[in-house]
């Protein structure tokens, strides 16, 4: 029988994904190439350890393998490394071992360079042909890139061996390992050779290095950011980091669209650019524009050189300023060719619709307030290979302004400011500012107005209908939720986790049939695991590690993201995972927000298009993505607090759109909103992101879920909370994510208090449980819940490692008593066993592990140590020697419950040990230090 996974063919995508995405930045003399049997010599200490991924809950796969650049050119057979270069990094990282940091997020960006001296460089370059210079960096959650040595600069320590290995080689090919573009200054001040960013590419990355450098792939990557000589020249920067308020002043005019608008001169590298082996001529075929269809493209892409290539051809407009101000390059097409021969050549078609194109008018100058409208005046249309250099293929004049489309005001800020706009000097524009129009509809009334029907969902107790009643179209879905009690209802928008042991072990979350009576009405529970680069299972089962964002986003092409995630949704299914949290879809909007990595590029239509290429891969194998953070989530620092202040327009055009495109062209299922607030609004909370855009304008009709931990307000600049779910239901977040049990409403939410209050109405509770359910009936749960196993399932449950299964069989423990006991013989005493329990704490608290155990029947020099950890951490080895013929109490205190579930792991190196009691026994209540602040903004 023909089987669907194959992981071979699954690394094989990946690495074909990740060399895509390489961009080559710099190729003099045609340094690359390295031809077959070069000397080859790696510098740089990274290629001690290759970042796969950045840092935090996006880069925690645990995976069989990674293969780092220089394993990869090792291992090939096809260059001759250089031993003693090597041999003197392995020497140097001996006693400057790699440096983790301790705890979350304090993984350093960097790692310290080796200082090279003159004679070892010396020698390898009358031993090598060509140098490798590795350049790493990592950044993630909760830690965001500085404008400093060792982030976003280079360290005087890599400059001083990156100048010294250039100087003595005449072939010197830098790479940047790395999750976001960081300053380039230095390639004109050192002049390498060669350049190229070869990203953080997931566990095959470097082989995808390996094929570009050797040929075998001739790279096609282009940049999805503009890289600018200093950080100071992104308009963003000055309204970056704050701890309290983001005003984005530059508005639209983020990336490319500020530089080619009003600062051509300040860019080292234009968004889209990026080198190829050979070369290609684009030049415009047929255009036409029709009113009613919009712009309809042809453009002819030749390779000119001698080797086979792709190009990206991309397609911009350049619409007329009008009274509202355009960016001078609008990215609103782009595709790669095939593999063309030398010589070949492919006709690439566009079909571009007016809306993709249109612009948003949040201030009524047009006329046409609220409305996406084509300003009258001229539209060019360029082709190319960058923004820079693409040549105009078309043109077009609208007569008279039109409306594209009319909408409805939507989360536009409360407080004014002054934003960036061109203003027309002689034929040149420059930087003017102008009011940003503040809200004048107010979103809580929108929502009373209105508010699903209340007779829908009276409720009417247990009827026997089942979920799939629903599904079999025997009763509504409305009549099946009235069967639900208000607590129910309740416990149904308490998604649970970490950890939950209702789903599979080690993932983020847990949703639906959350407690036994909403099992009872046939609700399935579904799962959802970190992402976005492959599945995070933090009981240590292994998956496959994904290039990152950024490099995904370079390779400019949907085909290989679709077919990738294809792949992706294989692997979700054979840990029976029904969603995975990501792609993350944030737009750089500074080079310096750590998530960069996990996102895609400064441009919404790149992010867009390939984000629905990722779900479409997704969705064949009906699992999906939680597509986040919807939205502006564009920095880590105090990123659950920091207010985002935006015009709506920019947030149409920029932050939105992606997600627009995403939902649209993607049909997205599921989205997670930000930690943080927006125009004064949590965005869990915001009626008009989740329901005036998300729902009535783009016909979303999934599922939303908080970010795990995620506060709400009731009104604009209203105070936080964490326990303000009501105000998340309200504004349709279905699920706040996580409880440690939804039906102890461990989190101490105020739904039930919302509710017998009249601030939280049944119906909106019975509505968000129709979202989760109309979701859930799509997902694997619930044909598994039915018991439908198909052969795939069965394919794929057979390719998981007997060592992955030995990770998952854990013991559930409920820790809700004062002390709990545990069953001394479920604990493995034999030689090399280990044991994990997956602890549920509902309510928030301290607890020792106690250990009652003796060492009969041994030898009196037996040492029999029993080592015990709490999740990842190490809490003590405990050695009991042969003469411990007696009972012996071992005690350890577990780190505070906070989370609500967590792992208690034993392992017995030695055997030998005979144990009487096990028991967990609370310290400490902290229930009442839990009931977390509210916060201002
Ligand atoms: C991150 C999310 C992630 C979640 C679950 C949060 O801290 O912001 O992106 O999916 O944790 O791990």
């Amino acid at each position: 029988m023909k089987k669907t996974w194959d992981i071979e063919k699954f690394k094989a995508t990946a690495r074909k994904a990740a060399a895509e995405g390489i961009v080559l930045l710099k190729n003099d003399n045609k340094a690359l190439p390295l031809e077959k049997g070069t000397k080859v010599a790696v510098f740089g200490r990274s290629q001690m350890n290759y970042y796969k991924s950045g840092t935090g809950s996006g880069g925690m796969v645990n995976v069989d393998y990674v293969v780092g650049i220089y394993e990869a050119l090792a291992d090939s057979g096809l260059y001759k490394v250089n031993d003693k270069v090597r041999g003197a990094y392995e020497k140097f990282v001996e006693e400057n071992p790699f440096d983790h940091g301790a705890g979350w997020a304090a993984e350093p960006w960097f790692q310290k360079e080796m200082p090279l001296t003159d004679a070892l460089v010396k020698e390898a370059a009358k031993e090598s042909e060509a140098a490798v210079f590795i350049i790493g960096r990592t950044a993630g959650e909760d830690q965001d890139n500085k404008n400093e040595q060792g982030s976003y600069l280079l360290t005087d320590e890599e400059t001083a061996a990156l100048k010294k290995v250039t100087k003595a080689f005449d072939r010197t090919i830098v790479l940047l390992n790395v999750g976001n573009i960081i300053d380039m200054k230095w390639v004109k001040e050192i002049g390498p050779q060669a350049v190229a960013y070869v990203w953080q590419g997931g566990q095959e990355g470097g082989n995808a290095v390996l094929d570009v450098l050797s040929g075998k792939v001739n790279p096609s990557g282009k940049l999805s950011d503009t890289i600018a000589e200093n950080i100071g020249d992104y308009a963003s920067t000055e309204n970056f980091g704050s701890d309290k308020k983001n005003y984005q002043k530059e508005d639209i005019y983020v990336g490319y669209r500020y530089f080619e608008t009003f600062a051509k001169d300040k860019v080292l590298y234009p968004f889209g650019f990026g080198l190829s082996y050979t070369s290609f001529d684009i030049a415009p075929g047929e255009f036409d524009y029709d009113k009613k269809d919009g712009i309809s493209l042809e453009v002819h892409v030749a390779n000119t050189g001698d080797v086979a290539g792709k190009e990206v051809v991309q397609v911009y407009v350049k619409a007329p300023q009008g009274k509202i101000g355009k960016a001078s390059r609008t990215l609103i097409g782009f595709d790669k060719t095939d593999l063309l021969a030398a010589g070949q050549s492919q006709n690439i078609r566009f079909e571009i619709p007016k809306y993709w194109f249109a612009s948003y008018d949040d201030s009524g100058l047009t006329g046409h307030k609220s409305a996406y409208v084509l300003e009258e005046g001229v539209y060019t249309v360029f082709a190319g290979s960058d923004v820079r250099s693409a040549q105009e293929v078309g043109i077009f004049t609208i007569d008279k302004t039109e409306v594209v489309k009319q909408c409805e005001e939507a989360y536009a800020p409360v407080e004014s400011f002054e934003r960036l706009k061109p203003v027309d000097k002689k034929g040149v524009l420059t930087e003017g500012t102008e009011k940003v129009p503040t809200r004048t509809l107010d979103p809580n009334k929108k929502r009373a107005e209105r508010l699903p029907k209340a007779s829908l969902y009276k409720f009417t107790g247990d009827k026997g209908y089942k979920l799939k009643d629903v599904e079999a179209g025997k009763v509504s879905l409305e009549a099946f939720i009235s069967q639900l009690s208000d607590e129910d209802l309740c416990a149904i928008v308490r998604g649970e986790g970490m950890c939950s042991p209702k789903v599979t072990p080690g993932v983020a979350g847990a949703y639906g049939g959350v407690t036994d009576k909403l099992l009872g009405f046939g609700i399935p529970i579904a799962s959802c695991a970190d992402g976005p680069s492959g599945i995070r299972m933090d009981c240590g089962t292994h998956a496959f590690s994904l290039p990152n964002g950024t490099c995904l986003a370079c390779t400019f092409d949907e085909k290989i993201n679709k077919e990738l995630f294809t792949w992706e949704a294989l692997d979700l299914r054979r840990h029976k995972i029904d969603a995975l949290l990501g792609p993350g879809m944030n737009i750089h909007r500074s080079p310096l927000n750590g998530r960069n990595f996990e996102y895609f590029s400064e441009d919404p239509f790149l992010t867009g298009k390939l984000v629905a290429a990722q779900l479409q891969g997704l969705h064949t194998y009906d699992v999906t993505g939680v597509i986040k953070h919807f939205a502006g989530n564009t920095q880590e620092f105090k990123r659950h607090t920091v207010n985002n202040i935006v015009s709506e327009r920019a947030l149409r055009e920029i932050y939105l759109k992606g997600f627009e495109l995403a939902v649209r062209e993607g049909n997205a299922r599921a989205l997670m909103s930000t930690y943080g607030p927006m125009n004064g609004l949590w965005t869990a909370s915001s009626y008009d992101l989740l329901t005036t855009l998300l729902r009535d304008e783009w016909g979303f009709d999934g599922i939303v879920m908080t970010d795990w931990w995620a506060m709400g307000n009731d009104e604009a600049n209203a105070p936080g909370s964490y326990q303000n779910v009501a105000a998340q239901v309200r504004a349709q977040n279905d699920l706040n994510m996580v409880n440690a049990s939804a039906e102890a409403n461990s989190n101490h939410d105020n739904l039930e208090e919302a509710l017998k209050e009249g601030k939280l109405l049944r119906c909106e509770l019975a509505r968000n449980a129709g979202n989760i359910l109309r979701f859930l009936l799509k997902t694997p749960a619930y044909q598994h819940m039915l018991g439908k196993e198909s052969a795939l399932d069965k394919e794929l449950e057979a390719a998981v490692s007997a060592e992955d299964m030995a990770l998952q069989e854990m013991i559930d423990v409920l820790a809700d008593k004062d002390i709990t006991e545990l069953d001394p013989k479920d604990i493995k005493m034999e030689k090399n066993a280990t044991t994990v329990f997956v602890l549920t704490a509902p309510r928030k608290c301290t607890m020792d592990f106690e250990l009652v155990l003796r060492a009969d029947n041994q030898p009196e020099v037996a040492q029999l140590p029993l080592t015990i950890f709490q999740d990842k951490m190490f809490l003590g080895t405990f050695t009991l020697t042969g003469m411990d013929k007696e009972w012996q109490t071992i005690k350890v205190s577990l780190f505070p419950a906070f989370i609500g579930n967590f792992y208690l792991k034993l392992f017995c190196p030695n055997g030998g040990l005979e144990i009487k009691s096990a028991r967990l026994i609370k310290t400490k209540d902290l229930e009442e230090e839990f009931k977390r602040g509210i916060t201002e903004l």
